[in-house]
């Protein structure tokens, strides 16, 4: 067993839960005293960890599919880091491990909510990117729910990020022609020139989005993979093929209103199109992981398949990147570089 030679850790903890879009003081970074792993805990030191839109979820008490923080404690979130003691026989100090540490630079976490990294496949900042969550939603979310054929037109929204750019690009693989939508010119022409999308709409800047889709998906949409909710992804409802799949991942566009989002009904655009409609949530599969993981890995190595990240530095800032990922400020995955290997 190794001691630890700091004796203070750092941790970000919800000072207040935000009304709308979270601010600065919804947040507070704080110092504390270093934790003690239990009998068959391991304490980590955190290396990057990853901020996702749920987290906006998590502030507010809301019903969702997990609890909501509570005030005053640290806020919850996958991380990536190096272990630094260990009372469990299946790690060792040194070992680069995966799990929810949290926004903290050090947990005492059971060994058996960890996950030990495969260097081989990748930076280790990829165990909760590419080849973790985010990538995992894209895989199931396409490949189960989506089915896409080669030749079916699939649209996915949030376009170039973290789900949207693996989305895409899997889509791609299996023949689809495949269209995105994003909020900017850069991230427009990261779709069209790195990914080998086949056609992107910048929805601040297009004028009239159902023009726009009309155009870009001639055919209607056999596949929509919803990512934002809000007004473009009522413009996708309405111009689905027939049978097209709808996947619900996320509507990142309403996460920080105050009110429930109200637009037009979409139910006579699924009746005329004997479209389905499924909500998907990515631990749903996670006895599938591991094969899922392994492929997209093949596909990252024969490039297939390419990922940014945004990485930000230091704990302190995750507040505020947790606060540009809910503005669209983000052009890639998101990822706090907390500490250096
Ligand atoms: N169901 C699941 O299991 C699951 C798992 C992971 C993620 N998700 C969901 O998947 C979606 C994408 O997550 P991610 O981690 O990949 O994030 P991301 O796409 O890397 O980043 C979020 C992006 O959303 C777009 N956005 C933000 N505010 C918007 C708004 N008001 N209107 C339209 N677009 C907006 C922005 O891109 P633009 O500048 O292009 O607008 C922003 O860059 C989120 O809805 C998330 O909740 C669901």
């Amino acid at each position: 067993v190794v001691k630890s030679e700091i004796d203070t850790a750092e941790e970000v903890v919800l000072a207040a839960r935000p009304s709308g879009a979270p601010k600065e003081r919804d947040f507070e970074f704080r110092k504390v005293a270093m934790p003690e792993p239990g009998h068959g805990q391991v304490l980590v030191r955190v290396l990057y960890l990853s901020l996702d839109p749920y987290m906006r979820g998590r502030m507010s008490e809301a019903k969702s599919y997990a609890p909501p923080v509570k005030i005053g404690s640290a806020m919850g979130g996958g991380a990536v880091g190096e272990v630094v003691r260990s009372n469990h026989k299946r790690f060792s100090p040194g070992d680069i491990v995966i799990g929810d540490m949290g926004w903290r630079s050090h947990a005492a976490v059971p060994a058996a909510a960890l996950r030990r990294v495969d260097e081989s496949q990748g930076p280790i900042s990829y165990a909760v990117s590419v080849l973790g969550m985010p990538g995992m939603t894209a895989y199931f979310g396409l490949l189960e729910v989506g089915q896409p054929k080669a030749g079916d037109t699939v649209l996915v929204s949030a376009a170039s990020g973290a789900v949207g750019s693996l989305v895409g690009q899997i889509a791609k693989i299996g023949g689809s022609r495949v269209v995105g939508t994003v909020g900017t010119p850069e991230k427009a022409a990261y779709c069209r020139d790195e990914l080998g999308f086949d056609d992107v709409i910048d929805y601040r800047d297009c004028g009239d989005l159902d023009a726009a889709l009309s155009k870009a998906c001639p055919g209607g949409i056999d596949v929509y993979f919803e990512n934002v909710g809000g007004p473009t992804g009522d413009a996708a409802m309405r111009h689905l093929a027939l049978r097209a799949r709808v996947v619900v991942c996320g509507f990142i566009a309403e996460y920080n209103l105050t009110e429930s989002y109200v637009g037009p009904s979409h139910l006579r655009h699924i009746l005329v199109n004997r479209a389905s409609v499924h909500g998907i949530l990515v631990t749903d599969w996670l006895d599938r992981w591991p094969g899922a993981i392994a492929r997209m890995a093949a596909w990252l190595k024969s490039g297939h398949i390419s990922f940014k990240e945004d990485t930000i530095n230091g704990l302190e800032a995750a507040p505020a990147g947790l606060i540009g990922l809910l503005e669209g400020k983000n052009f890639g995955k998101v990822l706090v570089k907390v500490a250096e290997r």
